[in-house]
């Protein structure tokens, strides 16, 4: 791309040259015979420069940060942010402030860039209204130029006025305290330099109307046509190959914006719809994101899909899964991840994203979708095959349990079933009910089937599962058999079991699944305690259950119930799923906040099998902004009686974790 570019710049282009001459009424050659003697020397911009040349730049020749010592941005003709009046280091053109006693140069910490320093008035100056101000020339080729002048004042509210060539360009513009105010104004030059000045004539006796300066920009004027129009098509031009290692959205702007600027080109257009589409042309061109390519795991941090997305399936699960290759139709393993989708905030459905190295995934799509109404959950193609064999009745379940308005969907766990070949997704399924309009009302457990792990998924219903045995303490006997914080495990024999809390969160239970792993083992009002389901910590409270099996010892990791926000980790270990679970405590090492290093588990896998690597999948929560909640995977570590531990990492990779 850059040698592209620079090959253009170098290319020059005559038309365009020629057009500027005509524009400007005063051509090369006429400025050269007619004037006095040292008016005929300064020669006219673009007889110097091509528009080509200065396109990547955006015709920018000066940007001056006043009174700052580091430049973010500089102009053609300079090479540092500021100078007192002289010639430039580098370009050894003439430019820069008079210097005046009373000109005190600031530092301000709350602006950026250009607003990080400014010139003020000293304390105490004796002002003369028309005299007192800032003073800038700069050396210029005769032409026309359009000057910014950025203002960004600490203090309260007064007015400045902007000289350009001894002409007031700007009259009493109100500066508001802390608001970035610019004052834009074109002029010709023809004598060789621009003389800016910056003033307050009103200011009088108080001190409190000084004026200040941020930073002066000047950038030459091309004409605004097709020919230009053209030399940015060609300069923001991204070949073929290229279009794939953008972000899809960034992408898809570039191309709009392109598609506007080739038809503009290609017909007729006033000076300021080329300019506009030169400038949307280059700002999408510049704004084109490349697709991330991970080869650790960045913990916490933004985590983009292939696309450039950001990755969708929180309080998700990651397992190897058979599925279908899309172009050869074999059977092939990839690593499978299913999360809530928050890309809308709070409610969503269920996405899913393919792996083969677990560090860069693509998105499978939404493969369990909301429904916005009950119509369209009749009207739709996409739900009538889903659910057009439905009753009435089995509809308005479908829609309580899947209303983008209403329902709460959260912590989704996918198995594959072989016995069936169906992929079974069971949820914590929640939303209001007709007795109460809370959140966390229905506190039950959802299930949905599909053929492909990609889906779509057909929801079955959802339900409240086993309850507390008479001959137990039930710490929430007013609602039985709810189940909310979700996760599912199955074990070397393939029976699948369900891990959930119930009795409002306060006791976690473990409820045997059918052979299809559709409902239940055995009927809540059949279940065998010990047998079928088991009731773990009563009143313990705990929630975000992840149950693993590693060398012969089961571990179930779980958090506290603090809604969003996270707590402290703890880890019990068993010797059968339905046995006897030992409480081994907080397995985070270092973790000072005592918050499970800002996460809330959601799941553990086995990531290397020939390293028995297990890896920890953490959310940490923005509940100001749930889009945005981030991942923490971390390794975990065993010692040799199979304690359990995590460590903090910022960034890590399987590859270089010693076995
Ligand atoms: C904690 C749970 O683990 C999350 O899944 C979610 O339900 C939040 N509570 C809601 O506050």
């Amino acid at each position: 791309m850059l040698t592209m570019l620079l090959a253009m710049c170098l290319a020059g282009c005559g038309r365009q040259e020629d057009t500027q001459k005509a524009v400007d009424g005063q051509d090369g050659a006429k400025d050269l015979s007619g004037g006095p003697a040292e008016e005929k020397e300064i020669p006219f911009f673009w007889d110097i420069h091509t528009t080509q040349e200065l396109i990547p730049g955006d015709f920018l020749v000066y940007h001056v940060d006043c009174a700052g010592t580091e430049a973010d941005q500089l102009g053609l003709y300079q090479s540092s942010a500021d100078q007192e009046y002289g010639a430039d280091k580098a370009t050894g053109k003439m430019w820069g402030y008079q210097p005046r006693d009373y000109m005190e140069a600031v530092a301000d910490a709350s602006g950026e860039g250009a607003m990080s320093s400014r010139w003020e008035i000293r304390e105490g100056t004796e002002y003369d209204g028309e005299e007192t101000g800032f003073y800038y020339d700069f050396e210029l080729p005769s032409g026309e130029y359009e000057v910014t002048v950025g203002f960004y004042n600490p203090f309260s509210a007064r007015t400045v006025c902007v000289d350009l060539e001894g002409s007031c360009e700007v009259d009493a513009l109100k500066i508001l305290k802390y608001k970035l105010t610019e004052a834009v104004a074109t002029t010709r030059v023809t004598d060789g330099s621009l003389q800016v000045k910056v003033y307050n004539p009103d200011r009088g006796t108080d001190a409190m109307k000084d004026p200040v300066l941020s930073y002066i920009t000047i950038r030459a004027v091309p004409v605004y046509d097709s020919v230009l129009l053209q030399q940015y098509l060609e300069q923001m031009e991204v070949p073929p190959e290229e279009a794939g290692i953008y972000t899809a959205s960034t992408c898809q702007i570039y191309q709009e914006k392109r598609k506007e600027a080739l038809k503009l080109a290609e017909g007729e257009g006033k000076p300021e719809e080329y300019r506009k589409a030169c400038e949307e042309l280059k700002e999408a061109y510049e704004e084109l994101e490349e697709i991330k390519v991970y080869t650790t795991f960045q913990v916490g941090k933004r985590w983009t899909d292939d696309e450039g997305n950001l990755i969708q399936a929180h309080g998700g699960q990651v397992q190897k899964l058979p599925v279908r290759d899309k172009s050869t139709g074999e059977m092939v393993e990839k690593w499978w991840w299913v999360g809530e989708d928050k890309s809308a905030g709070y409610r969503g459905g269920i996405r899913a994203y393919s792996s083969d190295d677990l560090y860069n995934w693509h998105s499978e799509g939404i493969v369990m979708r909301n429904v916005d109404s009950r119509e369209q959950l009749e009207k739709e193609a996409y739900f009538q095959e889903l659910y057009g064999d439905y009753t009435e009745e089995q509809l308005d379940n479908v829609y309580a349990s899947l209303s983008s308005q209403t329902a709460v969907i959260e912590r989704p766990k996918m198995l594959y079933n072989e016995k069936t070949d169906m992929y079974v997704i069971w949820f914590h399924a929640d939303g209001p009910t007709a007795y109460s309009d809370s959140n966390y009302a229905a506190a039950s457990a959802g299930v949905a089937v599909s053929k492909n792990p990609n889906g779509p998924f057909r929801f079955i219903d959802r339900y409240r599962l086993n309850t507390c045995p008479e001959d137990q303490e039930d710490f929430y006997p007013q609602s039985k058999g709810m189940a909310r914080d979700m996760n599912l495990f199955v074990d070397e024999d393939g029976t699948a079991y369900i891990i959930y809390s119930s009795e409002e969160n306060l006791t976690l239970y473990i409820s045997k699944l059918n052979e299809e792993y559709t409902y239940l083992a055995t009927d809540p009002e059949k279940a065998v305690y010990g047998e079928d389901f088991i009731r773990l910590f009563p009143g313990a409270q705990r929630e975000a259950p992840a149950l693993f099996f590693r060398d012969g010892s089961y571990y179930l990791l779980t958090s506290g119930c603090t809604g969003w926000a996270p707590n402290q980790a703890r880890y019990y270990r068993a010797e059968s799923v339905l046995g006897d679970w030992v409480n081994c405590g907080d397995p985070c090492v270092g973790d000072d906040k005592r918050t499970t290093f800002d996460s809330q588990s959601t799941c553990v896998f086995l990531a290397d099998e020939e390293n028995g690597t297990y890896l920890y999948m953490g959310d940490r929560w923005n509940s100001e902004d749930l889009t945005n909640s981030r991942y923490i995977w971390l390794p975990v570590e065993f010692d040799e009686e199979g304690a359990m531990y995590l460590r903090y990492q910022e960034e890590w990779s399987l590859e270089a974790l010693t076995p």
